[in-house]
């Protein structure tokens, strides 16, 4: 991928607008309970800084409604995180498109920008009011990289200079180490409720990995085409011919799904319910399928640590019940005493990650929700697309 990247730029005394994903999860009262996306954008922020720019920021913040300010869809809460972090008060603007003043060394938040009319549909009007407000426009924004919104899309076409600040940049290249020419064998885990919304991914990555680990939902499917019994397990039965084929296309090319052959189960989906551990040939009519069982656990430890490439995506059972976590906290382990080289993403994933004590050691964690699974569909994501044009325009 060939962008512009901040880091090469001189940025002294420049008007710099950097696109950040700020989009994070907020208690009733409004504060932030998970800082990670501000803590991950700020060498960019400190970047600009440091080099004494004008910094404008900006994010969305859920999904307002455009044209219609209101208290709730504020980023006064982030700024507040972000001033502590940073160690110097953040103010926030509200109505910024027609213009800003900001003198050089000082930082500003401009307010949510899905505030704004035209921001959804990537309003050219839009794009080139913002776009005269700085000399330089940074995406540092990789959560929101797969919308083609006017602060991630339009904004790129029209700035004086685009690049790609230090976060999307090393997202992007953490992903394209990962899958454009990983080192061999390449496993990939994906997991979650469902096959219909990760259907697409599992197709994409069976051209690719070595091995492709199912969990959870997904899993129960891939059983059920395997012809194993899942009992009243979550699983999509009109998938079951789309999973076959997932498997068809990886035997055909010496690559593998292997499929639990021992799992955790109980007759109802609860953290307080008995689990039972069995054969996976062994499930009868009323019994969930809530996790892998210790033989699954180990064998999948072991290709884990064989492996050259991880891709995570996904808890493989009900981690957030205690007496259902064992798979996962097996594979988070295994991953992060592998040699190979890690990446995780999805809330998910990263909640499993802090959960058995093991962020240090995998070697990248995304900020994508669905950006990273775009990535791992193989699509276009819109905000890097348009960065990589105006490289060579
Ligand atoms: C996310 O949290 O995944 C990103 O910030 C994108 O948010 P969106 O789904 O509202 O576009």
């Amino acid at each position: 991928m060939k962008f512009l990247r901040m880091t090469d730029l001189d940025l002294k005394g420049k008007r710099v607008f950097i696109r950040v994903d700020f989009n994070v999860p907020q208690d009733d009262a409004g504060n932030v309970t998970d800082d990670t996306r501000i803590r991950a954008a700020l060498p960019g922020i400190r970047l600009a800084l440091d080099a004494g720019a004008a910094l404008m920021l900006t994010s969305h913040l859920g999904r307002p409604k455009e044209g219609e300010f209101k208290p709730a869809d504020s980023l006064e809460p982030v700024a507040r995180r972000l001033s502590e972090l940073l160690g110097r008060a953040v103010p926030v603007r509200r109505d910024w498109v027609d213009g800003v003043a900001i003198a050089p060394g000082d930082v500003i938040l401009l307010e949510n920008c899905r505030v704004n009319a035209g921001e959804k549909k990537d309003s050219d009007t839009l794009a080139r009011k913002m776009a005269a407000l700085c000399d330089i426009y940074v995406n540092d924004a990789f959560g929101t990289a797969h919308r083609a919104e006017a602060t991630t899309h339009g904004i790129a076409k029209f700035a004086k200079v685009a690049c790609a600040g230090p976060l999307l940049a090393a997202e992007l290249d953490a992903l394209s180490r990962a899958l454009g020419n990983p080192a061999r064998p390449l496993l990939a885990i994906v997991a979650g409720s469902k096959v219909s919304t990760k259907l697409t991914i599992l197709e994409a990555l069976a051209d690719k990995v070595d091995q492709l680990i199912v969990g959870g939902g997904i899993a129960n499917t891939f059983m059920a085409a395997a012809g194993l019994p899942i009992g009243k397990s979550l699983a999509e039965p009109d998938l079951v011919e789309a999973a076959r084929s997932v498997m068809t296309k990886m035997r055909a090319r010496g690559a593998a799904v292997p499929l639990p052959e021992d799992v955790v189960v109980a007759k109802r989906f609860a953290a307080d319910a008995q689990p039972s551990a069995k054969s996976a040939r062994a499930v009868v009519a009323d019994d969930m399928i809530l996790d892998i069982g210790v033989r699954t656990a180990a064998r999948y430890a072991e290709l884990i640590a064989a492996a050259g490439t991880v891709v995570w995506n996904g808890p493989v059972g009900v981690f957030e019940f205690d007496a259902f976590a064992d798979g996962t906290r097996t594979v988070a382990q295994a991953i992060a005493r592998s040699n190979a080289y890690s990446i995780a993403g999805g809330g998910d994933t990263v909640a499993a990650i802090a959960k058995f004590g093991v962020t240090a050691e995998v070697s990248y964690i995304s900020t994508g929700g669905g950006a990273f699974l775009e990535f791992l569909e193989g699509k276009t994501l819109p905000a890097v697309a348009i960065l990589e044009a105006r490289a060579v325009s």
